[in-house]
């Protein structure tokens, strides 16, 4: 008979609510099930992407970030930026080929441990029937490169600029509208993503701009017009010539 296939999660849980509501369903003894493993943060608003594609990469099937209650953040709009940073992950997850619902964000105040331990369980249950995350090779390269793409300048700057200029606007005072910025967060998240699947590959091997449309399931224009890019950035370099196809290899 089959076993039961039992998620391995990651959460997240801000300590001045969440976690307090992680010890209160324990104390007054709300069953739910044991399916996460708990890191304590101060605030949900340092959870940084990084550590949700690392937890992916490490072999959790889901992850799990719980703070307080808009409004009601130790460091006033701490969950505000945490809302913006799950959006993007999210995102970069569907670009990555990985189900957006296996990153889950939520409130849980420090009387809320009934809360607590229900949104463990339907998540749980949510985690359960997606099944496992899964370690094909593909999948560990696309979030390799989803974990390096947000790392780069560019999306470390939207990741922390979206509520002021979409609030407060930039130094002129311009505001940007959420459906503007929408677009432009899609369309660099998406390129930058795409310029790491391309590196990534040119770690070791010198490859040609088929063989990295062929790996990479990118068209060899888009791949040409990356590489272009990452040259000029200085992070590709060609390597060699071979039968009229000049093969290129990362710049160290
Ligand atoms: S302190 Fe709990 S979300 Fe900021």
């Amino acid at each position: 008979m089959a076993t039961k296939f039992e998620p391995r999660i990651l959460s997240f849980l801000c300590n001045w609510c969440s976690y307090a509501g992680a010890d209160l369903a324990g104390v007054s003894r709300f069953q739910y099930p044991p399916n996460i493993r708990v890191i304590r943060t101060m605030c949900s608003g340092r959870v940084d992407p990084v550590f949700i594609l690392g937890a992916f990469l490490s072999g959790f099937d889901a992850v799990l970030v719980l703070g307080c209650h808009l409004g009601d953040c130790h460091y006033l709009n701490g969950n505000y930026h945490a809302e913006k940073k799950m959006h993007l992950t999210q995102r970069l997850l569907g670009i990555a080929g990985v189900n957006p619902h296996r990153l889950h964000l939520d409130w849980v105040s420090a009387a809320e441990g009934m809360r607590f331990a229900q949104i463990v369980t339907n998540f749980t249950t949510q985690v359960r029937e997606l099944g496992p995350l899964g370690r094909e090779e593909s999948l560990i390269q696309c979030l390799k490169a989803a974990k390096a793409a947000v790392q780069q300048e560019k999306v470390r700057w939207l990741v922390g600029k979206e509520l002021d200029l979409i609030e407060k606007g930039n130094i002129f005072g311009e505001k940007i509208t959420p459906s503007k910025w929408e677009t432009l967060l899609n369309a660099i998240i998406e390129g930058e993503y795409k310029k790491m699947r391309i590196t990534l590959q040119l770690e070791e091997t010198p490859r040609s701009v088929k063989e990295i449309a062929d790996f990479s399931k990118l068209s060899p224009l888009e791949v040409s017009s990356h590489l272009t890019d990452l040259e000029e950035a200085g992070q590709v370099r060609l390597h060699s010539i071979a039968d009229r196809t000049p093969k290129y290899v990362r710049a160290r």
